[in-house]
C-alpha cells in the first residue's frame, strides 16, 4: 500500500511537471485537429476547396509569401484544382514575370522599373518581393517563408498551418507580453509572431456561394497549400491501393497453385 502511494505520488509529481512544462509561456499549443478530405489511404483533395484556396492564396497570402516551386500549368493537371487549360493560361498571363534584357540589353524601362512580361504555363508563381532584404524590410525584419512546401516542412503539417491561420484574436494570459510589432498567436513557437492576422471573415468573396468565415478560408487555403506541397498525392494513394489489390489477388492465386501442386501428397 505504501509503495502504491509512493508510486502514485511520484506519478502525480511527474504529471504535474509535464503539465506545468506544456503551460510555460511561449510553448506552442498543440495544433487543432482538423478532419481533412485528403486524410487516410483513400484521401483526395476537395476540388472546390482547392479552387477557393487558390483564391485565398492569390488575394491574401501572396502579398507576402512566395510559392516558388509551383508552376501555373500544375493548376490544370489531374489531381489539382482542376482549372481548364484556358483558365490556367489566363491565370498565368495575369501575372507579371521579370523579363530578361530586351533587344537593346535593357532590364529596366525608362522610369527605372524592371521589365516584365505576362506569365506562361511553364512559369512559376512570381515572388512578392525582389529579394530577402526587401521581404524583411516590408515585414518588420521577419521573413515570410516560401509556402511551396511549408505544409511538409512543419511538424503538424496541415493542422499546424490551419492553426496559425485561425489562431489569432485570443487574449494573451496575464503577465505575457506581446512584443512591439508582433502579434499574439499561441500556436506559434514563442507566441509572438511577426505576421499580422492574415484572415478575417469575408477576406475574400467566393464565387461558388460558400460563406467566407475565418475557419472556411483557412481550411481552403491549407487544402491548396497541401496540394502545392504534394501535388501527386492522389496518384500515390491510388497506386498504393492498386498494389495492395494486386498483391491480394496474387496471393490467392499462389494459394490455389499450392493446393493443386500438393493435392496428392496429403
Ligand atoms: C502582411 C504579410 C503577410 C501576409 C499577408 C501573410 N503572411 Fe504569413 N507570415 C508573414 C511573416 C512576416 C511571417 C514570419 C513570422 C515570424 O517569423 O514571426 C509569416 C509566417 C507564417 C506562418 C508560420 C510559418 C512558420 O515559420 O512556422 C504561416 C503558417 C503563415 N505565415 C501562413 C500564412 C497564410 C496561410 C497566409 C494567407 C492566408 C499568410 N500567411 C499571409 C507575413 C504574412
Amino acid at each position: 500500500m505504501r509503495t502504491c502511494f509512493g508510486f502514485g505520488f511520484a506519478f502525480a509529481v511527474i504529471l504535474g511537471a509535464a503539465t506545468a512544462a506544456s503551460a510555460a509561456p511561449g510553448d506552442p499549443l498543440p495544433p487543432k485537429t482538423v478532419a481533412w478530405s485528403f486524410d487516410g489511404p483513400f484521401g483526395h483533395y476537395d476540388r472546390g476547396a482547392l479552387k477557393r484556396g487558390f483564391q485565398v492564396y492569390t488575394e491574401v497570402c501572396s502579398a507576402c509569401h512566395s510559392l516558388n516551386l509551383v508552376s501555373f500549368h500544375a493548376l490544370s493537371e489531374p489531381g489539382g484544382p482542376g482549372f481548364t487549360e484556358a483558365e490556367m493560361k489566363a491565370i498565368a498571363a495575369s501575372h507579371k514575370i521579370a523579363a530578361g534584357p530586351n533587344d537593346k540589353g535593357d532590364t529596366v524601362d525608362s522610369s527605372g522599373n524592371p521589365l516584365t512580361r505576362p506569365g506562361t504555363p511553364a512559369d512559376h508563381f512570381p515572388p512578392p518581393f525582389a529579394n530577402e532584404q526587401a521581404a524583411r524590410a516590408a515585414n518588420n525584419g521577419a521573413l515570410p517563408p516560401d509556402q511551396s512546401v511549408l505544409v511538409k516542412a512543419r511538424e503538424g503539417g496541415s493542422d499546424y498551418v490551419y492553426s496559425i491561420c485561425s489562431g489569432y484574436g485570443q487574449t494573451p494570459p496575464a503577465g505575457f507580453t506581446v512584443m512591439t510589432g508582433k502579434y499574439y498567436n499561441p500556436y506559434f513557437d514563442g507566441w509572438n509572431i511577426s505576421m499580422p492576422q492574415p484572415i478575417a471573415d469575408s477576406s475574400v468573396t467566393y464565387s461558388d456561394g460558400t460563406k467566407a468565415t475565418i475557419d472556411q478560408e483557412c481550411r481552403d487555403v491549407v487544402t491548396f497549400l497541401t496540394w502545392a506541397a504534394e501535388p501527386k498525392m492522389e496518384e500515390r494513394k491510388h497506386l498504393g491501393f492498386e498494389v495492395i489489390l494486386f498483391l491480394l489477388g496474387f496471393s490467392f492465386l499462389l494459394y490455389l497453385t499450392y493446393r493443386r501442386v500438393w493435392r496428392d501428397m496429403h
